[in-house]
This record gives structure tokens, sequence and C-alpha cells, in this order.
């Protein structure tokens, strides 16, 4: 199917209660490090439905700690605020999710029952907070009732291990409690990011509960979110790792549910003008020198050159600017490169595409 083929009728936006509509059914994946308000930006003007913060701890926004607060920054006009928070004291969860609503006046809260890194998962949080069912039905009830009128989403991963699947608990709990959609991840903690994401599981939770599904892993470009949506019957897509770099995939989201156009990739041209924007952002939301912006650039101009002619030569420059005018200078030569050939065909389907890369 291509995408002037495609019968946008099919699609719908998903309500994230009353007020909320999410369209398109197309989320930017809350990832920390990557999606503080420059970025959230940056996706939602190219079309993306809704942006969740990164995740942040719910004790750090209770015991007032400056750097989870940080991470709770709204970009002014910025809506829908939508947050995400981790944590499995169902206590501590209602709080901060009070805390939230009052203090933030935020529209969404999303809960992390999906992070695998053994820092949060020992503790009991992130995927692993899934595994005591009764703690973690309190948790979520906590947070629903605290946030009222606010709606609440969580995302999931199919479990710890294959030996501990829990998504199904996780489903019948979302939908029991209230929650407004449930986003799962089809990997489980063990897995971490290999292997290819099981998409048959996030089908087998369409067919399990009747709040919305959202799908997530491997949506590299436009095509696999339709792929995903026809062969599990979600209700909309989650977009992690494929849009580092590339924003322009919610561009290509945004036209294929709107049905309005074709695919494409950017001309070097607004490439460079996005990475000047991420960085001008970068210095005005927190207001820092130049050169510490210059630093957080370092991570997202490797991400945004994938793909050109000498990549990897722009890579180790990228590693080493210190100020704004390193970072020119760089942009001042990628406006004289092309892309390798065949690289970023907005057509294509799944590359492979690893974090390290
Ligand atoms: C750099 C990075 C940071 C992430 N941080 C979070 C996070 O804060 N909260 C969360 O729920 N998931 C986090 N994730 C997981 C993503 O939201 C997503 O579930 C995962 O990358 C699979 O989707 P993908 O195949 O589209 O990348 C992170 C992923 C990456 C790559």
């Amino acid at each position: 199917m291509t995408f002037a083929t495609l019968p946008s009728a099919r699609f719908a936006p998903i309500p994230l209660g009353p007020e909320i509509r999410i369209w398109p059914p197309v989320v930017l994946a809350p990832m920390a490090g990557v999606t503080n308000y420059p970025y959230r930006k940056i996706c939602k003007d190219y079309g993306a439905g809704l942006c969740v913060s990164e995740m942040v701890s719910s004790r750090g926004i209770l015991e007032g700690h400056d750097r989870t607060w940080k991470l709770a920054q709204f970009g002014l006009g910025e809506r829908p605020r939508s947050i995400q928070i981790f944590g499995c004291d169902p206590i501590a969860m209602g709080e901060s999710a009070t805390r939230l609503r009052e203090e933030l006046d935020i529209d969404h809260i999303d809960i992390n029952f999906g992070c695998p890194v053994p820092k949060i998962t020992r503790k009991g949080m992130g995927a692993a907070a899934v595994v005591d069912s009764q703690n973690f039905r309190k948790v979520v009830r906590a947070v629903v009732r605290a946030a009222e009128p606010v709606p609440v989403t969580i995302k999931v991963r199919i479990g710890m291990s294959d030996d501990l699947i829990t998504f199904r608990e996780a489903g019948r709990v979302a939908e029991g409690e209230g929650c407004a959609y449930i986003a799962l991840h089809g990997r489980t903690a063990k897995q971490m990011y290999s292997g290819k994401a099981r998409w048959e599981f996030i089908r087998e939770l369409k067919e399990l509960v009747k709040i919305p599904v959202l799908g997530n892993g491997d949506i590299f470009e436009a095509p696999d979110a339709l792929r995903m949506i026809r062969d599990t019957g979600c209700d909309g897509v989650v977009i992690g790792r494929g849009c580092l770099g590339n924003p322009w995939l919610f561009r290509n989201l945004k036209r294929l549910f709107d049905g309005t156009g074709e695919a494409n990739r950017p001309p070097i041209e607004e490439l460079v003008g996005v990475m000047r924007e991420h960085f001008r952002l970068l210095v005005s939301h927190y207001s820092q020198t130049p050169r510490s912006a210059a630093l957080m650039m370092r991570k997202f101009g490797t991400w945004y050159v994938r793909g050109l002619q000498g990549a990897a030569m722009l890579r180790t420059r990228f590693q080493a600017i210190e100020v704004e005018e390193d970072l020119e200078r760089i942009l001042e030569e990628v406006l004289c490169l092309g892309y390798e050939s065949g690289f970023r065909d907005p057509n294509e389907g799944t590359r492979d595409l690893r974090l390290n890369e």
C-alpha cells in the first residue's frame, strides 16, 4: 500500500481525557536525555500527535530535587503538558501526581513501567514494578485518583523476561483503574533493545482490553507504523529511536495519516536549519551559556548527520565541539554534503538502527 492509496478514514484520533485528541495517533516516546522541551517542540512542530517528557522520579519531585524539577519543565505555551513519572510506592506516586497537577498545571501523566535499567528495576521500579501485581494496581490507582481530572496512561514492556510476562496483567489493571491508554513496547526488560520487537504481543493486548492500545518498538520509517497498525490492530504508535536525528519522521507520518502527501526526506538546508533551531532552543530553554548547549549538541548532532556522506568524520567532529562557532563550522560544511545513496528513504521499511550507531 502506498501513501497515496492509504484510506485515512481507517484511523481515528485517540482520546486522552475529555479535552485532548491525539492526532495523528503518533506519540513521541519518552526518552531520558532526549525528550526535553527543545526536542519536544521540534517534533510537535513536525506533526507528532503527543510529545511526552523524559521520565522524572516521583521521589525527586516530592523531595524537591533541583535536577528533577528541571526535567519537569515545560516550554512557554507548550500544550499538552505531558509528563512521565516513575516509582513504585503508591503513596509517593499519588502525591507526586498531586504536586504536578497543582504546581505545573499538567495535562497528562504517563507512568513508566518499562524501564529495563538494573539501577531502576533493582529497586522494584520501571519494568519490575508490574511484577508485584497488587502493588502495581495500587500505584496505578493512586496516580489516577490523585491526577483526576488529568488523564493517566501507562507504558509497559511485555515483561521482565520470557519467564515473567506481565503485559496481560498490566492491561487488565490499566483498563480497570481508568487509564486513558496503554502503550506496549514489544520486548522484555531482559532483552533491553536486542532482537526484534514482538508485535504479536501488541495484537494480543489489543484483543484483551477495550482501552486504546499504542504499539511501540522498531518503527523507523513511516511505513513501519502502517505495518504495525495493520498487523496488530493497535490504535496508534509510539516512536523512540526512529526519530533520533529524524524529526521528519513525524511529518511523513502526519501526511500518511492525513492522506495528504508523499513522504520525503529533508533537503540539507532544512536539516541544518533544524540543528540550528535545536541549539537555539537548548540555549534559551535551559538559560545556559552557549557552551553548555554546544556540549549537549554533541549527542544530537551525531544523530542528525547519520546517513550523510562523510558522516563518520562529522560524528568525530561533533564529539569535539566546545562552542557555538565549532557547531557553525560543521554546519557550513554539512551544507555542501549530500546523503549516502539510499539513506533515509522514507518509503523504505525497517532499517536496522542500533542505539550505539
Ligand atoms: C535514549 C533513550 C531513552 C529512553 N528513555 C525512556 C524513558 O525515559 N521512559 C520510557 O518509558 N522509555 C524510555 N526509553 C524507551 C523508549 O521510550 C521506547 O520504548 C523504546 O526505545 C522502544 O521504541 P523504539 O523501538 O521506537 O525505539 C528510552 C529509549 C531511548 C533510546
